[in-house]
């Protein structure tokens, strides 16, 4: 399968050659946003699909049909991916993706303001899910060891560059952008509570079949049933079954089965330097 070899740069950020060109990355950040758009921004492995079923729910107003026939990157397209379609067809309100961080859309998104959700996961969290996936994900560098690859991390030198960047960035922008907040583990804490939250940022009265289809389909267990968001379309030369699951575990807190105590200090030091007080506004738990 193509370029799974090839890394690309840009922003000083390493990308899978595999989704991205150098061509498709620029494309992005001179994307022609509408005001009508409603932008999906995570860093990798925090949550993406989940939220893109739970929007794909509200989106169809509680109809599982897109969710059962259409796979989730054609229902929420990369905004920087090779393959994502002529973005220009798609009806309003369009549904997008993206792993960008924040200086790369800037100035596109200052042009028409969409709404941006921004979707974020307690980093220990995402670095053992990531660290997963770079096993079974052959576009990505073999990750090494779990505590190889966690200083990786830190280091920001994985690909799709520094978590820590990548949310200082977004968070930087609450003023001038149409922005809202949600964490992976209010997710799990408060499904219903987050679909209100989504439907009146995004001017969307909710029904009460919507909360029934949201907590019926966006499950773990539904969702990893779901051909059209667990993966199995995607051919085992990309991403290998044979090495793990891209519906892994979908709990908060696994990082305390993977981080021995001295890595998980040298982690919340790193945390702490980075994000200071910033840091208090996410209820997980680093300890
Ligand atoms: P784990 O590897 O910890 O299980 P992304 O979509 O950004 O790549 O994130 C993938 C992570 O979200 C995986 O985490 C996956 O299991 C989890 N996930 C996906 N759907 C979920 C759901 N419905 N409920 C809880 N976690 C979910």
């Amino acid at each position: 399968m193509a370029r799974l070899a090839v890394t690309e740069t840009f922003f000083g950020i390493q990308f899978p050659g595999h989704l991205h060109t150098q061509d498709s990355l620029q494309a992005a950040t001179n994307f022609p946003f509408r005001p009508s758009d409603v932008l999906l921004v995570t860093y990798p492995k925090s949550g993406t699909t989940w939220m893109q079923e739970i929007l794909t729910f509200i989106h169809s107003e509680g109809d599982p049909e897109p969710a059962k026939t259409t796979p989730n990157w054609a229902r929420l397209p990369w905004l920087e991916h090779l393959y994502n379609g002529t973005l220009a067809e798609t009806p309003e309100p369009r549904l997008l993706t993206t792993h960008l961080p924040y200086p790369a859309l800037a100035e596109a998104l200052a042009k028409a303001k969409p709404k941006v959700i921004y979707l974020a996961r307690n980093p220990k969290d995402v670095a053992v899910s990531y660290y997963h996936f770079c096993q079974m994900a052959n576009f990505f560098p073999d990750p090494g060891s779990f505590e190889e690859f966690v200083q990786k991390f830190l280091d920001g030198t994985v690909h799709y560059g520094s978590w820590f960047e990548h949310v200082k960035g977004w968070l930087s922008c609450q003023e001038e952008s149409n922005i809202s907040y949600f964490t992976y583990e209010e997710l799990h804490q408060d499904l219903e509570g987050c679909v209100e939250r989504l439907c009146a940022f995004l001017g969307i009265s909710v029904k009460p079949e919507l909360a029934e289809a949201v907590r019926t389909h966006c499950s773990f267990a539904s969702m990893r049933e779901n051909a059209m968001v667990n993966t199995t379309l995607i051919p085992k030369e990309i991403l290998d079954p044979s090495k793990g699951q891209f519906m892994r575990k979908g709990i908060a807190g696994d990082w305390k089965n993977h981080f021995s105590a001295p890595l998980s200090d040298r982690f919340n030091t790193k945390f702490q330097e980075e994000l200071g007080s910033q840091g208090q506004r996410f209820r997980w738990a680093m300890d």
